[in-house]
């Protein structure tokens, strides 16, 4: 550190630390070192002409130790990206893999195989939704004007990479940002009397505060309808028959009014609790009711969008977290599980 300091005792502890900050693997910590603080507490015990001085040497200390700080992130951060078209050494040995018979199907993949197959003998096809999307997928196929509040619902990860509009890139925050692909991709065979009958399961990622219930990357299974004369009580229809089967109970299930842009009207769906029959249990909190998903007939601007005119064809929409289904079909209490990587927890499931 090229800096002198007319107090001794503040140029030793400058010598000390630049000296650690070359061996600390979290170089942050430096500005945390215990000397620094001695330091600092001196200040009171100091007579009154020495104090300015001594304060004023070790706030040139801190900063340049923050430069140190500053110098190495920048470093670290432009660090050039790895070359995968580099030649591999061929005599560099491999780890050893374990026998692939140690491993298992992942629970919320082989219930998702289930789930899957109970909407392909309902007619509908699979589409799978993608691990990095774009602002205008996101939100502005689906109806969110530039501003609108209803974004900031979504504590959407972004990246510092931006699209063509130089906006962004973006972890999608749920399977919705694939409604206007399928609908822009199958529009044409409405006009041959086809439906459009699709789901969508994916990854989704949220900037959320961690608990049993909420987690930052969870699953999500999207579902999207359009043809001739579709209403709000073939939407009810579908996903209470699709419940039925996945629990294999009958239920009764109820909606509530709720707000999404990209529905109209849209719903919160419920179902009576398949444990206690709404008698009330742990389960459902002891509301004989568990919410499930979102819901409702999409909005003519989404169709309009994707080329669909909305006077001649109506569809309906859902997103459902897919952990929270088989939460409640396994009896898991802790959404962490699922992320986890806890062989305990797998292997139940084996
Ligand atoms: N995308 C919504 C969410 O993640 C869920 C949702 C609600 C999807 C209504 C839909 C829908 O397709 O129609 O909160």
């Amino acid at each position: 550190m090229a800096m002198n300091y007319q107090n001794p005792q503040i140029a030793e502890v400058a010598a000390v630390l630049t000296k650690r900050f070359t061996e600390l693997d979290t170089k942050t910590d430096i500005l945390k070192a215990t000397e620094l603080r001695a330091l600092y507490a001196q200040i009171p015990t100091l007579p009154a002409e020495e104090r300015a001085l001594f304060g004023q040497e070790i706030n040139q200390l801190k900063q340049a130790l923050q430069a140190l700080v500053d110098a190495h992130q920048d470093k670290a951060a432009a660090l050039p990206p790895i070359d995968v078209t580099a030649p591999k050494d061929v005599n560099a040995s491999f780890p050893e893999l374990l026998p692939s018979s140690n491993g298992s199907k992942h629970p919320l993949m082989s219930e998702l195989e289930s789930v899957l197959n109970i909407f392909y003998r309902m007619g509908f096809t699979a589409v799978e939704s993608r691990e990095i999307d774009d602002d205008y997928h996101m939100f502005g196929s689906l109806n969110f004007p530039e501003g609108h509040p209803a974004r900031d619902d979504y504590d959407t990860f972004m990246t510092t990479q931006t699209d063509k509009n130089g906006k962004p890139l973006i972890a999608p925050a749920h399977t919705s940002t694939m409604q206007n692909r399928i609908l822009r991709a199958h529009a044409a065979q409405l006009e041959q009397g086809k439906p459009i009958a699709a789901v969508i399961p994916g990854r989704v990622f949220r900037n959320e505060d961690l608990d049993a219930r909420h987690e930052h990357t969870f699953y999500q299974l999207e579902g999207v309808y359009v043809g001739t004369n579709v209403h709000a009580g073939n939407l009810i229809a579908t996903l209470k028959t699709f419940l039925q089967t996945y629990y294999n109970k009958d239920l009764d299930v109820m909606t509530q009014p709720f707000y999404f842009p990209f529905t109209e009207p849209s719903f919160e769906f419920a179902i009576s609790c398949p444990f206690c029959d709404k008698k009330g249990c742990n389960i459902c909190s002891y509301a004989g009711w568990i919410e499930l998903l979102g819901c409702g007939m999409i909005h003519p601007n989404v169709l309009r969008e994707a080329g669909i005119d909305p006077e001649v064809y109506t569809g309906f929409a859902w997103g459902m977290g897919i952990e929270r289904l088989v939460m409640m079909k396994q009896n898991i209490e802790d959404v962490r599980h699922f992320e986890s990587g806890k062989l305990d927890f797998l292997r139940q499931f084996s």
